[in-house]
């Protein structure tokens, strides 16, 4: 009989050498229960993204997502994830600002959440504080294309890289993102043909969201995955389950069982023995 393989925990250099071999697997989690499913269903990176203030807090945009909060659920997924490289997301004004608080910031998702490297948005502005976090140890994924941090410049959550001079900026920022350090770099909501460019100019893998199939390896948000946010959906995710519908079934059917009598049954009830129940006064 052969011994199980051991799965390999996988670090930043495994997701560099995958690279042309196979295609890469992200998805984001916010929590516990869905960082352990991630992780057993072979994903290999893992982003606790700041999409965690629409999906899971319920705000508008990513905007009010802090430091603060953004420990709280990498500590949450930490604590499910094995096997997948764990990447903490920056949140809106946590690294913009100055070199010190990028570097600061991005210290504690390895610091406090043991996250195995960041993720910043931006292009040839951010690279100051991409090179210094990496001098530092912190491995930096870089986010281009649509950043949604930036809504209010973008004019909402738009595609980019539809013209000629801003697919351009997307394919100069990429290459100075790699130049300053980035171990990887994620493309959000950008023509297939641009990221095509991108990942064959590249040295380091490229995943997309939205910037089709060219790339080494697709992220999606897990919410959208499995149907679980129904404020909207974006054109570039796809619902594989509907858990929004199979939740609600569940309850409605809880509260028609409670209304009916039928919930508890026997089998949910605990029992006191009659000469004990007999005893009371
Ligand atoms: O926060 C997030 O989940 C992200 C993805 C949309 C790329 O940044």
């Amino acid at each position: 009989m052969t011994a199980p393989v051991e799965r390999k925990k996988l670090t930043v250099p495994d997701i560099q050498s995958a690279r042309g071999k196979r295609r890469l697997l992200m998805l984001t989690s916010y929590d516990y229960p869905m960082g352990l499913l991630a992780d057993r269903a072979g994903i290999d990176i893992i982003l606790v993204g700041d999409s965690v203030g629409m999906t899971t807090l319920g705000y508008d945009s990513t905007l009010p997502v802090t430091m603060d909060m953004m420990i709280h659920h990498a500590r949450a997924v930490r604590r499910a994830v094995r096997y997948a490289l764990l990447i903490g997301d920056m949140p809106f004004m946590s690294y913009q600002t100055t070199i010190g608080d990028a570097v600061f910031n991005a210290g504690r998702f390895l610091k406090e959440a043991e996250c195995e490297a960041v993720k910043l948005e931006g292009g040839e502005e951010m690279c100051d504080k991409v090179h210094a976090m990496v001098q530092c140890g912190i491995p930096v994924m870089g986010h281009l294309g649509l950043t949604p941090q930036s809504m209010n410049r973008l004019g909402g959550f738009k595609m980019q890289g539809r013209d000629c001079s801003s697919a351009q900026r997307i394919i100069d920022d990429a290459k100075a993102l790699e130049e300053a350090g980035a171990f990887s770099i994620l493309l959000e909501a950008i023509p297939d043909r641009v990221a095509r460019i991108i990942t064959q100019r590249a040295g380091i893998p490229i995943i997309g969201i939205g910037a089709g199939p060219w790339v080494d390896g697709q992220l999606l948000i897990i919410h959208d995955l499995v149907g679980f946010f129904d404020r909207f959906q974006p054109r570039f995710s796809k619902k594989y389950c509907d858990l929004n519908k199979i939740i609600l079934e569940a309850l409605t059917s809880f509260k028609s069982e409670v209304e009916a009598g039928a919930f508890p049954a026997p089998e949910h009830c605990f029992t006191i023995k009659d000469e004990e129940l007999a005893k009371i006064t």
